[in-house]
This record gives structure tokens, sequence and C-alpha cells, in this order.
């Protein structure tokens, strides 16, 4: 009897194809941007003691609270596949003793793991890019970073989307915050969602999140954290925001937006779609591309002395969705090698790894009949084809066939990486200039 599949697992994804190309397209480009900004790279476990994030992110937070895939080690020790990676970095520069190297700027992506209900854009494994700047408590941390992150979005040629900033102010102006919202929300409590009746009780500052009409119309009346701010708290926003207007960054101000993380401090944003436009239809509900802010208490929590420090991270999935295909590398074929006769297998991978030594990149075509292996090659979008049969090799030659206008001609083994890198370079020329591209760039 045939044996039954096993399903891949709920809320997991096996990337393939222009999804994969999209993928690699925004890892390439953050490694490329995070470079300019002079960001190390840095590899992270993909699991840390579970009180690394319950300590740092905090127990009433939704991701501790409801989303964690925690379990108990065979030694007995509770052990969590990473949410996130701001706790395990602030762990590890805790562990390593990195305070000799601050301020930090740090890069790094990989796979985290959030027990969410999946849709489109939200998933239970998924991947983001992150960057921290760890032991700065100058604004120009928080600027550097925004303007990182808005360059990378740049690049992407993502449109579209703005960058949502608020300040949660200092630990003192957050708390005298937090408890005029309590009191407010304490006197509508009925006329609340029960979702946000629930939030009043653990997590006050969430309600601002919220999605429900009703809870939306509480909302706009509610306290604003512009009155609690201390004079230090409107200084560091204003500086932020003065370096964002000097390096042409655009931005919205979000009284609302408070992150879904307990740590932040002073700043707080989200790149987020404009409402009605198309990266708005493409994420659908998943709204959130990029998110981040200050976390100058984080480390203290971990038993660390206070070292301030800034980061944001984003959804790869989601920036990957928002690439329109035409922005994506060509992955280019040059030639298709041909075998055309039973003895030839040798010569042809002899041929295969000179063209790819000389940077020509080949596709080996060694399925089907003659026919086959042609359309092959020309669906593999190959310039060129090298086609290798037993008595052009007794004489020292190959045939090449032009794939474009089909001529096709005997050529010397001996010039053969020469001829095909002049003729592809030929081939370019002529492209680039029915693409109106000047040859001399
Ligand atoms: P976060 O807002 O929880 O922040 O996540 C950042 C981004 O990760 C989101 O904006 C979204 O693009 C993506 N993301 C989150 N959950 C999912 C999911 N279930 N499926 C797909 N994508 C998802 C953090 O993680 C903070 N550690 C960011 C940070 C770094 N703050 C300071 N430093």
């Amino acid at each position: 009897m045939k044996k039954k599949t096993p399903a891949a697992v709920r809320g997991t994804q096996d990337i393939y194809g222009i999804d994969a190309e999209a993928f690699a397209f925004v890892v390439e480009t953050f490694d490329r941007i995070r470079r300019l900004y002079r960001f190390g790279r840095l590899e992270m476990p993909a699991i840390e003691k579970t009180e690394v994030f319950s300590r740092a992110i905090g127990e009433t937070t939704d991701v501790v609270s409801k989303e964690m895939y925690s379990f108990e080690d065979r030694g007995g020790h509770s052990v969590t596949l990473r949410p996130e990676f701001t706790a395990g970095i602030a762990r590890a520069f805790l562990t390593n003793g990195w305070q000799q190297h601050a301020p930090m700027k740090l890069a790094t992506h990989g796979p985290l793991f959030r027990y969410e209900r999946p849709q489109k854009g939200r998933y239970r494994q998924f991947h983001q890019i992150d960057t921290e700047i760890i032991g700065a408590a100058e604004p120009h941390a928080d600027v550097e970073l925004l303007v990182m992150a808005d360059q990378i979005i740049r690049e992407l040629q993502i449109e579209g989307v703005s960058l949502h900033l608020n300040t949660l102010g200092d630990a003192e102006s957050r708390n005298a915050w937090r408890g005029a919202l309590v009191k407010y929300f304490m006197g509508v409590k009925g006329d609340l969602s029960l979702d946000s009746q629930a939030r009043l009780e653990r997590n006050p500052l969430r309600i601002l999140d919220s999605k429900d009409r009703q809870d939306q119309i509480l909302i706009a009346e509610a306290p604003k954290i512009d009155s609690f701010l201390s004079d230090e708290a409107s200084r560091f926003f204003e500086d932020v925001t003065s370096g964002l207007k000097a390096s042409g960054v655009k931005w919205v101000r979000s009284q609302s937006l408070v992150r879904g993380l307990d740590y932040y401090r002073h700043t707080a944003f989200e790149f987020i779609p404009d409402k009605g436009g198309e990266a708005a239809s493409r994420l659908g509900s998943q709204s959130t591309l990029l998110g981040g802010g200050r976390y100058d208490g984080l480390i203290e929590s971990l038993g660390g002395s206070p070292i301030p420090a800034v980061g944001w991270a984003a959804g790869i999935e989601r920036l990957a969705l928002l690439i329109g295909s035409s922005n994506l590398h060509n992955h280019h074929c040059d030639v298709a090698v041909i075998p055309a006769g039973p003895n030839v297998e040798g010569e042809v991978q002899r041929i295969l790894s000179t063209l790819r030594k000389q940077n020509i990149s080949c596709e080996f075509a060694f399925t089907g009949n003659m026919k086959k292996r042609l359309q092959k090659a020309s669906a593999a979008g190959a310039a060129f084809a090298v086609i290798v049969g037993d008595a052009e090799l007794a004489k020292g030659e190959i045939t090449i066939k032009d794939m474009v206008n089909g001529e096709q001609f005997p050529l010397s083994l001996d010039v053969l990486s020469q001829a095909i890198s002049k003729m592809l370079l030929e081939k370019r020329i002529v492209q680039d200039r029915n693409e109106g591209v000047d040859p001399n760039l």
C-alpha cells in the first residue's frame, strides 16, 4: 500500500521559483546596504532559554503569552525557538562581554517562529532582516537606522509605503501616559470591545492598536503621549525628526503607534503601506513591513547595566511580496552545452567546467533527444548552444548555434571560451543598444 505523504507544518512555507528569487533579492540588497552603513554581520542561535524572551519582551505581550514555541529539552530546560532577534542579541552582548566594542552596529537575518493564525503575509515560521545599534544613546543612531531602512525599501523599489513615527518618551513619561490611559479607558470600559477590555487588564497600551471601529472612536479621544513628555524626551524626539529631515526621509506622526513588544522607549516606528494603495492590497491585512525603535531598558531587564540600544526588523516574506518580478535578477543563461553522441560525455564535462571558470553561465542539456535538448536550451534563454558530436570532436571542433537567429557554424575547441566571451559581449552590446543603454557606461 502506498504510504501517505506527511503535510508541511501549518504556517510554514516551501519557497521556490520566483518567490525564492524575490526572497534572495531582499537578503542581497540588505547585505549590500548594511555594508554601506558599516553594520557587522552576526549569526545567532535559533533557540534560547525561555526566560531570555519572557524577561526582555514582557510576560503580558501576545508574543510571550500566546505565540512562543517553548518546550522542555531532554535535559529538562525550558527553551524557546526565537520569536525575534533583539532579545537574543542583547543576551549575546552580555554573555560575550561585548561592552568593550560599544557602540556595536549589528545586522543579521534568518528564520523566526511565532504561533500565530496563519494568513497571507503571516506565518508561523517567517524570516526577518534585522539591525541593531547597541551602546549608543544618541539620536544619531535612531536616524542612521531609519535612513538605512528607508534606503533598503527604496532600493527594493517598493512604493506606496510610509514611515510612521512616534515617541513613547522615557520610562517616566511612558509610565505617566500609561496611567492616564488606564484611567481614561476605565471610564469607558463598557464601550470597549471585549478584546480591548481584556487588554486593559494585561497591556493597556495595546488598546491603541485595536482595529475595532468603536474602539477607534474612543482611541481618538484618549490622552496623547505629547502631554506627558519630559523636556528631555521631547528634545530627543526633535533631534530624531530633524535628522530625518536633513537626510531627506519623509515620515508621518502616528500618536497611537505603540508596537507589540514592551521594551520600547523614546523612538518607535513602522513602515506601513499607504491605505488603498497597491502595496496595501498585495499585503492583505498584514500591514506592517518593518518595525522597531529604541529599547534602552532591555539590557537591564536581562541583568546588564543600563545600556541604550535601538534597532528594527522587517519581514522578508512581506518585503518579497511587494517586489515586482521585473525588479528581480535575470538569471541569464549564456550557453547550453548539448552532447550529440554517445562518446562525448567527458569532453562535455571539460567544456562546461572551462566555460564556468571563465564566468560564462552554462546549462547542461542532457535529457531527451536533440530536439528536446535544443528546446531546453531555448527555454533556459541561452544565447548560444554548444553542440558536441563525435565526428566534429575528432577534428578538434564543436558546433555553435546562435539561439536567436538560428545560424550554425563550426568552431575550434582551442578558442572556444575566448570566442564565446567575445560573441556574448557583442550580443550584449547589441541588446543594450536596442534597449537604449549606452554601451560605454
Ligand atoms: P516585530 O514588529 O514583532 O518587531 O516584527 C518585525 C517585522 O517582522 C514585522 O513588521 C513583520 O514584517 C515581520 N513579522 C512579524 N511577525 C511575522 C509573521 N508571523 N509572519 C511574517 N512576518 C512577520 C520585532 O521583531 C523587533 N525585534 C524589531 C526590533 C529590532 N526592534 C528593535 N530591534
